[in-house]
């Protein structure tokens, strides 16, 4: 599988505020990149922590890029996946809706009701780790279920925990011209942080798109994590 990981953070690093409320960091013109990027995609992965922040729909907004998926025997929408250990995905997110195919990684920690709750509610559950989504093996899951290119749209735990487990192979960070500050906020990359060895990243590109810059990096190696 694929993985490509796009997020917008300001000059600082930062994801969004301490108060974890979305904000707007780039725009119009990186709006249309991502939405390319996401049309490219099988698949576009948030974490729980982001959903329950900002509520997001991940469904495409140019209506050309559908039509021309549903023409290439495609979804006319991605599939959306949400990294969820214990099932905490509200049953009426937005995300659950009937607009694209909805995947919910979980653990075993969900209990069967939840997973009935939310299977009811329109997601597909899918059971990979014990008490914490296992990354490696939910993505085995997702590969099976045809997903070749998947797009992780963040948050900063999720983003880390992809890195910490060698399997991002392109990096693209919007970076705003903006400072946000707070030491709480959350940043490209939350988790325990690496130490020693850190993700083995190249310089692929870079794009001036509105007030910001575009960089673009391929991934060869994981860092080393909580080791
Ligand atoms: N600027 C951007 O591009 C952008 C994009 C996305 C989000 N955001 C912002 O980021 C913030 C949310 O980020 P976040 O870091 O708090 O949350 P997140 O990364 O979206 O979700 C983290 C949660 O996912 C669950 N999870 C399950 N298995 C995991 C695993 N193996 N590794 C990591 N997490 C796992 C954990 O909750 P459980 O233990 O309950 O499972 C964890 O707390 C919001 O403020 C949002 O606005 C910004």
């Amino acid at each position: 599988m694929h993985v490509v990981v796009n997020a917008a953070q300001s000059v600082d690093g930062k994801l969004a505020t301490r108060r974890r409320e979305q904000l707007r960091i780039s725009g119009s013109e990186d709006f249309d990149r991502v939405d390319r990027v996401r049309a490219a995609a099988d698949a576009v992965l948030v974490g729980v922590g982001t959903v329950l922040a900002d509520d997001p729909h991940l469904t495409l907004d140019e209506e050309d890029r559908r039509v021309e998926r549903l023409r290439n025997g495609r979804p006319g929408d991605p599939a959306r996946v949400v990294v969820d250990s214990t099932g905490r995905t509200p049953t009426d997110a937005r995300i659950l809706d009937d607009a694209a195919t909805t995947y919910l990684l979980v653990s075993a920690a969900t209990d069967r009701d939840r997973r009935e709750a939310l299977a009811d509610a329109g997601a597909e559950v899918i059971v990979a780790g014990e008490e914490r989504v296992d990354v490696d093996e939910g993505f085995e899951k997702l590969a099976n279920r045809g997903v070749d290119r998947l797009m992780v749209e963040g948050g900063g735990e999720v983003i880390f925990s992809c890195f910490e487990a060698g399997v991002v192979d392109e990096l693209h960070v919007y970076v705003g011209s903006l400072v946000i500050g707070g030491r709480d906020a959350p940043t490209l990359a939350d988790g325990a942080g690496f130490t020693e060895r850190f993700p083995d990243l190249t310089l692929a590109g870079t794009e001036r798109l509105d007030d910001g810059i575009v960089l673009s990096y391929e991934v060869e190696e994981a860092g080393d994590g909580e080791s």
